[in-house]
Formats: C-alpha cells, sequence, structure tokens
C-alpha cells in the first residue's frame, strides 16, 4: 500500500498508459458480434482460404476465379495451397484462427476428420464456407454454407447418358473408371450418381476402378494398367478431364482409337477436355464449374455482415456433346 502512494509522477504516467494499452489490446482481440471473428471491424474483410492443391486444369481455373473475385471485391486473400494433404489444410486453418481473419473458406481434399478444427473456428467466432467440396460431419453448425456442385448429380448425369447410348446392347459392355483422389466428395459422389444410373442396364458392367488422383500423369498411368490386365474395354468413365486426358495417351499407345474404339465420358469441361470432346476422342462431359469466386466473396461480405445465408448453394451446371462442344469452345472461359 505505502509503496503506491508513494510511486513517482513519471511511474504514474507509466502505469495509465499501460493501463489504456491493456483495455485498448482486450477490447482489439475481441470477436465482432457480426459473425465474423476477426481483429478488427474497420470494414475490411480478411479471407483465409486453403485450397487442395493444383492437380488438374480445373483446380487452377478455380484458384484464378477465387483470387480475381478477391481483388476485384476489395477483400484480402490469405491463400494457401495445400498440396493434397488433410494436415496442411488443418494447419492453415489453425493459422487463420489464429491470425483472427474474417472468414475461413476452404476446398476439403476429403470429406472426413474436420469436426475438430472446424470446431475451433467455431469457437473462436471465425464463420467457415464450404467451397467445391463439403465434409461428412453431421454437426452442420460447424460452416455457414457450402457452395459448390452436386458431384452425385454429375455422375449420375454422365451414367444415363451412357444407359442411353447402349440401350440396344445385346450383350455386356465392360467399363473401366478412373476415380478422383480416394476419400475425396467429387470421387465418392461422382461413382455413386455413375453406379446407381447404369444399374438400369445390366449389360453395363464395371469391370476396374481405381484412383488415378485427378491428374493426367495418374489417368495415363491407371489407363495402362487397365488396358494390359482387360482384354475388352468398351468405356472408360472417368472423373474428371485431367484424368481422361492421360488416359487419351494410354488408349493411343496401345493402337486404339479413342472415342471410337473406347467411348470416353469424363466430367469437369475444362478447355482442354472440350477440345477433345470438340475432336471426337472424347463423347460425353458432365460440366462442373470452377468459378465459384465471385459468388464466394459474395457469402463472404454477407456471413461477416451478419446476414443469414442458405445451408446449400448448388451451382448451375449442364453436359456436353461433340457438338455442343463445339459451338460452346470458343466463348469457353476456363
Ligand atoms: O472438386 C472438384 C474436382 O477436383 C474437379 O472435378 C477435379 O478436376 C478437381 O481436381
Amino acid at each position: 500500500m505505502g509503496k503506491m502512494r508513494t510511486q513517482s509522477a513519471p511511474w504514474r504516467a507509466a502505469a495509465v498508459l499501460a493501463s489504456v494499452l491493456l483495455v485498448g489490446g482486450v477490447a482489439a482481440c475481441g470477436n465482432s458480434d457480426t459473425g465474423g471473428g476477426g481483429s478488427k471491424d474497420d470494414g475490411k474483410i480478411t479471407m483465409g482460404f486453403s485450397q487442395v492443391g493444383a492437380e488438374s486444369g480445373w483446380r487452377t481455373a478455380n484458384t484464378i476465379s477465387i483470387k480475381e473475385a478477391a481483388t476485384a471485391a476489395g477483400i484480402e486473400l490469405k491463400f494457401d495451397d495445400a498440396q493434397q494433404k488433410q494436415e496442411n489444410q488443418i494447419k492453415a486453418i489453425r493459422n487463420y484462427i489464429q491470425q483472427k481473419v474474417d472468414v475461413i473458406a476452404f476446398s476439403p481434399v476429403v470429406e472426413s476428420g474436420w469436426d475438430t478444427v472446424l470446431k475451433e473456428a467455431k469457437d473462436a467466432k471465425i464463420p467457415v464456407i464450404l467451397t467445391d467440396r463439403s465434409v461428412d460431419s453431421a454437426d452442420k453448425s460447424l460452416y455457414k454454407t457450402f457452395l459448390g456442385s452436386d458431384f452425385v448429380k454429375e455422375g449420375r448425369l454422365a451414367g444415363e447418358w451412357l444407359v442411353e447410348q447402349k440401350k440396344t446392347a445385346s450383350g455386356p459392355v465392360n467399363i473401366v473408371e478412373l476415380q478422383g483422389s480416394t476419400g475425396a466428395a467429387p470421387a465418392n459422389d461422382r461413382k455413386k450418381g455413375f453406379g446407381e444410373a447404369i444399374a438400369a442396364n445390366p449389360n453395363l458392367k464395371v469391370i476396374a476402378s481405381q484412383t488415378g488422383d485427378f491428374t493426367r500423369a495418374g489417368g495415363k498411368q491407371v489407363m495402362e494398367q487397365f488396358l494390359k490386365a482387360n482384354k475388352q474395354i468398351d468405356v472408360l468413365f472417368a472423373h474428371n478431364d485431367d484424368m481422361g486426358l492421360g488416359a487419351l495417351e494410354a488408349i493411343t499407345a496401345a493402337g486404339k482409337v479413342p472415342g471410337k474404339d473406347i467411348t470416353i465420358i469424363t466430367i469437369d469441361a475444362v478447355k482442354d477436355g472440350m477440345q477433345a470432346l470438340a475432336d471426337g476422342k472424347f463423347n460425353f462431359i458432365a460440366e462442373c464449374s470452377p468459378l465459384l469466386g465471385p459468388q464466394l466473396m459474395d457469402l463472404a461480405k454477407k456471413v461477416k455482415a451478419g446476414e443469414e445465408v442458405p445451408a446449400r448453394i448448388e451451382t448451375q451446371e449442364t453436359t456436353f456433346t461433340t457438338e455442343q462442344a463445339k459451338e460452346a469452345l470458343p466463348n469457353r472461359k476456363y
């Protein structure tokens, strides 16, 4: 007590200054009530985004869309490439929580195993937007919304087209499937949708199915194995264009004519895939749009402002035959 009474004037001034800084500091760390857990409420939005990687033409177009849209919307983007690893995504999300960004968005490399880190974001009051791919968390309050395609539908559209093409087939139609990365939502869902659709015709049989990791190199390598192991392959269903494009090389090297000897169905409709379709090397593509950036930035603004957003926002997509690809190619944006 005595000591406090005998503080010198400079000491007292320093103590006052310290307490002002302390109060200011605590206030600055507080979460805003507007849904954004950001460190400051200066009207600016900082988004932490964790991208899957750079495995495909689709992914490159998606990254460009997000970066360009952030700039156009005046949102500061912290971007991390997880190089296909869930642990890298979890690390990036934890960093964004520590940095007190306003919004976290990510495209989950696999569907499972997100509950802990999503709970950490929720506890820090930082809203999370799932982009492109979803998670299998039972607790839907762990994220604000999921913006992306209906992958089951894409697989179903691919399967329905094949059912229609082969409706007069009197014998077995041997199908090989190049799956996307193991555990990824588009791989699980496209397989499911395609399988459900082709069940309509018992002649249609998937005789081999393996992951090609959504990459051209993976598609080529696995297709080579398929061709060695199976005498008669009638159809290839590739979960994305890139794997289909890789498979083209293997098919040609095996002396077969892609699009004729083997019917090829893919998903995405990126420019290279559309060119292969227009050239008759692919036969059908179900579209999956990577241009999610503008909608994502819009959602970020809304959740930061505390506005309600729909729990699910589905991307509008179509399908392409060779004729339709020829028509669409000149104006294709990705
Ligand atoms: O999640 C979307 C999928 O991921 C795309 O179809 C594929 O090309 C990408 O790598």
